[in-house]
């Protein structure tokens, strides 16, 4: 695993010298991490590449996310195995969360199953996801994050950004990690005015849920909303409209357009004006 890693992390940074990213295959870009195939001795795992870390802050950040995985698994959240690797570079090492590839995606199974099951599958992600949210534990339920296991049970993809907090109510996550990926001029009005509120969101059950039924939008589910929101509804106060969910869809994917935006921006500048190069792999244009 150690060297194919490393040489997963070379074709990476040649992709981002010369952005060709003919040699790497991605599985997803996050806001925060890109995902990346490797298939090791016949088997095939999810890379997911953070942003370049300090080493000071590598050992508290496997702390976070091995408490966080831990107290999932007590609220009965089955996560996919994750391990945190270390990967030397020339310059901060490059910080990966390795997961085996799951192979049956809870957004594909929606997509080709029929009606009933998908009312079935609401029920258990509803209760599960609202079960599992506190004020200390948050979860970012998004459709995208979860898998099913061959007892079809649902399986939590998305751990790299461990939303736990302590008994005093502070991120366990050290938050300048999370925004590491902003252009820095951004960073100081994120932190100050945005950051509490966007990490709120994880921590309450009603959020999350607006949250994963809005998303179906951007997986083009959106038959699925209707139920969604039904099951939503029995839990939650006071219920989400069609209405809200339609507002909160274009809010955040105008929010994460601008960013994209800005990110692009922020890279041409570091390599044309500072002659930096920018250690994030951004998408192309995403269709939302
Ligand atoms: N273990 C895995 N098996 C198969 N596909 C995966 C796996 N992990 C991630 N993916 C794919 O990559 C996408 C993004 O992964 P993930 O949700 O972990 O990160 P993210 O959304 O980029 O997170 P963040 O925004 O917090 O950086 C997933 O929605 C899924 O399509
Ligand atoms: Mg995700």
């Amino acid at each position: 695993m150690r060297e194919a890693l490393e040489n997963l992390e070379r074709r990476v940074s040649r992709a981002l010298a010369t952005d060709d990213q003919s040699r790497i295959d991605v599985l997803g870009y996050g806001e925060i991490s890109t995902v990346l195939r490797l298939d090791v001795d016949g088997r095939s795992y999810a890379c997911k590449r953070l942003p370049p870390f300090p080493e000071s802050a590598i050992e508290p950040y496997r702390t976070a996310c091995t408490a966080y995985l831990a107290a999932l698994g007590e609220r009965g959240v089955r996560t996919a195995s994750s391990t945190i690797e270390i990967v030397p570079t020339g310059g901060e090492p490059a910080v990966y969360c390795v997961q085996p590839i799951e192979d049956r995606l809870l957004v594909d199974h929606l997509r080709t199953t029929g009606r009933n099951d998908v009312a079935a599958l609401a029920e258990r992600l509803v209760s599960l996801v609202s079960s599992t949210i506190d004020d200390r534990l948050g979860l970012d339920a998004q459709i995208s994050n979860w898998a099913l296991d061959d007892d079809g049970e649902f399986v939590y993809i998305d751990v790299t950004t461990p939303l736990i907090r302590d008994a005093n109510g502070t991120e366990m996550l050290d938050t300048d990690l999370f925004i590491a990926s902003l252009p820095a001029f951004l960073r100081p009005v994120v932190r100050r005015f945005l950051l509490g509120e966007i990490l709120s969101h994880y921590y309450d059950a009603r959020a999350a849920l607006l949250d994963l039924i809005a998303n179906f939008k951007k997986e083009r589910l959106d038959e699925a909303i209707p139920l969604f929101l039904e099951v939503a509804n029995g839990t939650v106060e006071p219920p989400i409209t069609r209405k809200e969910v339609d507002r909160y869809y274009r809010s955040d994917a105008v929010m994460w357009e601008v960013l994209q935006r800005l990110r692009r921006t922020d890279r041409s500048w570091q390599r044309r004006i500072r002659r930096r190069g920018y250690p994030f792999l951004l998408p192309g244009k995403v269709d939302r």
